[in-house]
């Protein structure tokens, strides 16, 4: 119980390091969240026009979560990588230090998988990166992304794994609740256009 907590406590620590907002704010650009979409995430920060400050922030995001999984499955094992990929996008949605609002989870759910099942990350960036080619949408992009991963993720990894994804893609489709409503009224954003 105590290995299961202390991963939890890691693995929410480093996830709630908002790289969105500390790397804008040390660029001094404007507050991340009173721009477009007002999230913290990398696309948002994409639409500050500054794409190296996006790259950082996807990089940060994602790696944050990938080091929390190894870290703990290092010290204790598998079972506590898992909760640690829990409590790292726990902690990137609902960062005690911003007030529990956070982030949309993409970045870290990437991250995540990259070290609990990579061949599943390879599925995520693929289906990500071909409907954002074909069709702009962020948001869209990301949604069908992780139901993918989920497939992908118990196939590879098996059930064990499958069942947190799926609990992950759950919490992220809660969080893209506004992108879904933008997307079924034609309003959403497309990647490129402020
Ligand atoms: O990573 C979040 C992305 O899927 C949507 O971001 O800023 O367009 O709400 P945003």
């Amino acid at each position: 119980l105590v290995p299961g907590f202390i991963a939890l406590a890691i693995g929410y620590l480093l996830g709630s390091i908002p790289f969105g907002l500390l790397l804008t704010r040390a660029a001094g650009t404007e507050d991340i969240r009173s721009i477009g979409s007002g999230n913290i995430g990398a696309t948002n920060v994409l639409r500050t026009g500054r794409k190296g400050l996006a790259a950082a922030t996807l990089l940060g995001d994602a790696l944050k979560g990938t080091f929390a999984v190894l870290l703990a499955r290092y010290l204790y094992g598998e079972q506590a990588a898992l909760v640690a990929a829990l409590g790292a996008f726990l902690g990137h949605l609902y960062p005690v230090w911003l007030g529990f609002r956070g982030g949309k989870g993409v970045a870290t759910f990437l991250g995540v998988t990259i070290a609990l099942a990579w061949p599943a990350a390879l599925v995520f960036a693929v289906v990500w990166l071909a409907l954002a080619y074909a069709l702009r949408y962020s948001s869209l992009s990301a949604l069908t992304a992780s139901v993918a991963t989920v497939a992908a993720g118990a196939f590879f990894a098996g059930t064990q794994t499958g069942l947190l994804l799926a609990i992950l893609t759950g919490m992220l489709w809660m969080k893209h609740a506004a992108n879904i409503r933008r997307l079924l009224a034609g309003t959403e954003g497309k990647i490129g256009k402020k």
